[in-house]
């Protein structure tokens, strides 16, 4: 899997014939410096995790555009679908959705999920992780928005994802010292990387806590630049 991060909770994920693009907010986004069609070229798949914007992002432009097929909660589907995308695959907390070489999981998230338009938030569903499962090859489990919750023990079981997404910025998702607790607590992975740091003066500016509350626990934290491609 070649995976490219974007900055924020954005990211590119080939393998295969597949380009799947995960929470794609890139216009907007002050960490990511490239142009928006080459970032979404070629995309076959879009990976929602929540409704908020800085997750939804371009969604709507991308899919449109590509005609990739947007995996994301029933709403957000659904609000998708009003907007003109018309390539959807919903599914739901505890449910998987194939995608031809590779189904997505739909795991629980601590966090909220909607979008502020007409002066009041959108109803978007419930914020979820999502979990790329190839059919051959190893998994990447993309956290979305949430804090640490013991029921990760279960996704770890029933998933065994091989490659963590991990949410430090803390004040919206978990910071950077709970993180690095989730994930030697309740999960196996080889290799993580956080994210949703930094990108705004809101959120913690580094991932330095995260990176070491993992020290000497054997797992690998890649911690790239936005922009950056790297083999996982
Ligand atoms: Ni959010
Ligand atoms: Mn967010």
């Amino acid at each position: 899997m070649q995976v490219t991060w974007y900055g924020h909770s954005a990211f590119r994920v080939e393998f295969g014939s597949n380009v799947v693009l995960i929470d794609p907010f890139l216009s907007g986004n002050p960490k990511f410096e490239g142009k928006l069609e080459d970032a979404a070229k070629g995309a076959t798949h879009v990976l929602v995790t929540h409704g908020h914007a800085d997750h939804l992002g371009d969604s709507v432009e991308i899919a449109k555009t590509t005609g990739a097929q947007v995996v994301s909660n029933f709403e957000i589907c659904d609000y998708l679908g009003a907007k003109g995308v018309t390539n959807l695959n919903p599914g739901n907390t505890g449910g998987e959705v194939e995608c031809g070489d590779f189904s997505v999981a739909f795991t629980q998230a601590h966090h909220s999920s909607g979008i502020f338009e007409n002066g009041t938030n959108a109803y978007l569903g419930n914020p979820n992780g999502l979990i790329i499962r190839p059919n051959d090859g190893p998994s990447l489990f993309h956290m979305g928005d949430t804090a640490i919750f013991s029921d990760m023990s279960l996704i770890q079981e029933f998933y065994a994802p091989d490659f963590g997404i991990v949410p430090v910025g803390d004040r919206f998702t978990m910071d950077g010292k709970t993180a690095a607790i989730a994930v030697k607590r309740y999960f196996k992975f080889s290799k993580v990387i956080p994210c949703h740091y930094g990108t705004f003066d809101l959120l913690d500016p580094s991932a330095d806590t995260f990176v070491e509350g993992l020290n000497g626990s054997g797992i690998q934290v890649l911690t790239p630049q936005p922009g950056d491609t790297f083999a996982v």
